[in-house]
C-alpha cells in the first residue's frame, strides 16, 4: 500500500524542489509514496483569500485561523484514518523512532504554520498532534514538513538499499562510524589501513568501535 502525505500550506511552490529531485523524487514516480500539496488559501471565504488574522489578546504578528485549515483537512481526508501532525516548534519532538512509526501509516497530513502560529482551534478540531524538528524557531512549518517526508520517506522499503538503513545513524541508538572512498591518500590524510584489510571481521569491529566511540562523543557534547 502506497503511504500517502497530505501537506496544507500557504505556500506549495516551496515544495517543488525538494520533492522534484533525486531519492524523493523516484520514490513518487514509483508510487511507493505519494505527496499531495494543498494551498489553504482554496477554503478561504473573502476575495482577498485572507487566511490570517490578528491574534486575540494582542501581541505581535499574525495567526493563520481555524476555518481554511479545518475545512482543507475535512474535504480532502474526509473520515479516512489518517495521522495529523501540526508543525509547531512547541511539539513533540520528531526522530528516527517516530519515522519508522509512522512507516506503519497509510495516510498522514502534514499542517504548516507560519507567522505567529495557528489558531489552537484547528488542531483541536481535528486531532491533530503538534511535531517539531528541534528546538528551534523557523519561519513556518513547510521545511519541517519537507524534512518529516524525507525522513520517513527513505525508510520505505524499496526506497533505498536496505542495508543502508540498517547501518544508520540512530537506528540503533548509536550514530554511524566514519566513511571513506577514493583516493586512498588526500592531503597528507590516509585512509584508516583496516579499511583496506579486506578482513571483515576487523572492518566491522573498527567501524562498532568508531560508532560507539563518536557516540559517547556526542552525548558528551549535547
Ligand atoms: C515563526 S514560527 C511561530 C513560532 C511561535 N510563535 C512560537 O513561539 O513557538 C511559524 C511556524 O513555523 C513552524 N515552525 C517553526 N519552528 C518549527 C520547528 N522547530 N518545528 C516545527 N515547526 C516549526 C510552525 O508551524 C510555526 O507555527
Amino acid at each position: 500500500m502506497t503511504l500517502r502525505f497530505s501537506i496544507f500550506t500557504l505556500f506549495p511552490e516551496m515544495f517543488a524542489g525538494p520533492f522534484g529531485e533525486s531519492i524523493i523524487r523516484r520514490a513518487i514516480d514509483s508510487e511507493l509514496v505519494e505527496i499531495a500539496i494543498y494551498d489553504l488559501r482554496t477554503w478561504t471565504h473573502d476575495r482577498h483569500r485572507t487566511a490570517d488574522d490578528r491574534p486575540y489578546g494582542g501581541g505581535a504578528g499574525m495567526v493563520l485561523m481555524a476555518p481554511p485549515i479545518v475545512e482543507g483537512v475535512e474535504q480532502e481526508i474526509g473520515d479516512k484514518a489518517a495521522r495529523k501532525f501540526i508543525t509547531s516548534a512547541g511539539g513533540r519532538t520528531f526522530d528516527q523512532q517516530l519515522a519508522t512509526e509512522l512507516l506503519t501509516e497509510i495516510d498522514i497530513v502534514l499542517i504548516c504554520g507560519h507567522y505567529e502560529g495557528i489558531d489552537a482551534r484547528a488542531g483541536e478540531l481535528l486531532g491533530a498532534e503538534e511535531i517539531s524538528i528541534g528546538d528551534y524557531v523557523l519561519t513556518g512549518g513547510e521545511l519541517p514538513a519537507m524534512v518529516i517526508v524525507d525522513a520517513v520517506t527513505r525508510l520505505i522499503p524499496g526506497v533505498i538499499d536496505e542495508e543502508s538503513i540498517v547501518e544508520e545513524s540512530h537506528q540503533d541508538g548509536l550514530v554511524e562510524y566514519p566513511h571513506y572512498t577514493r583516493p586512498a591518500e588526500y592531503r597528507g590524510l590516509a585512509v584508516p589501513p583496516v579499511l583496506l584489510s579486506g578482513h571483515h571481521a576487523q572492518i566491522a569491529a573498527w567501524r562498532r568501535q568508531q560508532s560507539l566511540e563518536r557516540t559517547r562523543r556526542r552525548d558528551q557534547e549535547s
